[in-house]
C-alpha cells in the first residue's frame, strides 16, 4: 500500500463518523481540528485525582481525622456504586434473571468490602484521639447518610424500615406517606436526657425529609423486594444472592459498625446522658431493630433469632 495512502478502514470509520455529526447538522471536519489541539487525556484528569484530594479536611489537629474522614468518604462511594447498581436494575424495561443476578452479586461484593474493611475504624485510629476529635464534629454523625437510607428505601417496601414496635400495626394502611414518619431510625435518635429528637435529627431530616418521601413513592412498585417477588420468587440462585444481601447489610455490616461504636464510645449510661448522646445502645443493634429487605426469605427461627449470623461469625 502507497504509504500516503490513507488505510481503507480508516477512511471507513472516517465515513461513519461524518454520517454521524451530519446527523446532528455538524460538519466533521472542524471536531477534527479540535482533536488535532486536544490534549491527550491523563489519569490524573479522568478520575479527577486533584479534586478528590482537596475533599479531606480535618476540622482539628490529630492525625487520626483523616483516617475517620478518608474512611467515611469511601464507604459512601460505595454506597453510591450500591445505589448505581439498584437504578440500573429499576429502570430496565424488561429485566432478565441474569441480569438481575449479576447486579445483586455486585451489591453483595461492595458490602463485603464494606463490612471486612470496617477495622479500619475499629483498630486503625487511637482512641484517645477519636474521643478528642469527635467533640469537634458534633452533632454531626454517620446517622445523616443519605445514601444509606436511600438504599434502604430503593431495597424494600417502607412498610419493612417502620420501627418494629408499630410494624403491624401499620400494615393495614398503605399509605407512604404515613409509613415514611414512622421510620425506624428516627425513633433511634432520641436525646437519653430528654427523650428529644436530636439535632442531628432534626437536621437530616430538614435537609432530606421529601427527597425520601419522593423516593418512596418513585420506588414503591420497583424497589428490589417488588421486582424479585414479581419476576424471580421461584429462582434458588436470585434467593441465596438477596439473603446473603440482606444479612450483610442489615446484620454484618450493622455489626462491624456496632463494634466501633463499642470500642470508642463504651461508657455507662449516665454519663452518655450527661452529654446529651443518642441511646445507640438500645438502637444500633440488629436483633432490636429487626430491619430485613427481605422478610419473606427468612423463617420464623432466622428472624426471631435476626443478628445472631454476626455473633456466630464473630465466634467462628
Ligand atoms: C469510630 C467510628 C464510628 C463510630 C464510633 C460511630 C458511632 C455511631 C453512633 C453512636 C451512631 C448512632 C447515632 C448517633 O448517636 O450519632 C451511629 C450511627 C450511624 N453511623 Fe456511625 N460510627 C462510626 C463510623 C461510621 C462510618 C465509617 C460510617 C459510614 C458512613 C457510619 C455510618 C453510620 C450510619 C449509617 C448510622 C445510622 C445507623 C442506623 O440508623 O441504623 N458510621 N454511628
Amino acid at each position: 500500500m502507497d504509504k500516503s495512502s490513507l488505510d481503507p478502514a480508516l477512511v471507513d470509520q472516517l465515513k461513519k463518523l461524518q454520517q454521524k455529526y451530519a446527523v446532528m447538522g455538524q460538519d466533521l471536519s472542524s471536531y477534527l481540528d479540535g482533536l488535532l489541539h486536544a490534549d491527550y487525556l491523563t489519569y490524573w484528569d479522568y478520575i479527577h485525582l486533584d479534586t478528590l484530594l482537596s475533599l479531606q479536611n480535618p476540622k482539628t489537629q490529630f492525625p487520626d481525622e483523616k483516617v475517620f474522614i478518608i474512611y467515611h468518604q469511601i464507604t459512601e462511594l460505595y454506597f453510591n456504586l450500591v445505589l448505581w447498581e439498584i437504578e440500573q436494575i429499576a429502570e430496565k424495561e424488561k429485566i432478565e434473571e441474569q441480569f438481575f443476578l449479576d447486579r445483586i452479586t455486585r451489591i453483595v461484593r461492595y458490602f463485603e468490602m464494606l463490612e471486612s474493611s470496617f477495622s479500619v475504624m475499629v483498630d486503625g485510629m487511637e482512641k484517645d484521639q477519636f474521643l478528642k476529635f469527635r467533640m469537634s464534629l458534633l452533632p454531626a454523625s454517620g446517622f445523616q447518610s443519605a445514601q444509606y437510607r436511600l438504599i434502604e428505601i430503593c431495597s424494600t417496601d417502607i412498610i419493612n424500615l417502620v420501627q418494629v414496635e408499630v410494624r403491624e400495626a401499620m400494615m393495614e394502611y398503605s399509605d407512604i406517606e404515613q409509613q415514611v414518619e414512622h421510620l425506624y431510625w428516627k425513633s433511634g435518635a432520641t436525646e437519653l436526657a430528654s427523650g428529644k429528637k436530636t439535632l442531628t435529627l432534626q437536621q437530616f431530616e430538614e435537609k432530606y425529609k421529601k427527597s425520601f418521601k419522593d423516593a418512596g413513592m418513585k420506588y414503591r412498585d420497583c424497589n428490589l423486594r417488588k421486582i424479585y417477588r414479581k419476576h424471580f420468587a421461584e429462582s434458588p440462585e436470585i434467593i441465596k444472592r438477596l439473603r446473603e444481601f440482606d444479612e450483610l447489610a442489615n446484620v454484618l455490616w450493622p455489626l462491624a459498625h456496632l463494634k466501633s461504636a463499642g470500642r470508642y464510645l463504651q461508657r455507662d449510661p449516665d454519663s452518655i446522658k450527661a452529654t446529651g448522646g443518642t441511646n445507640w445502645q438500645k438502637y444500633l443493634p440488629p436483633r432490636f431493630k429487626k430491619i430485613m429487605f427481605f422478610p419473606e426469605l427468612w423463617n420464623e427461627t432466622e428472624k426471631e433469632e435476626w443478628g445472631k449470623a454476626g455473633v456466630l461469625k464473630a465466634i467462628r
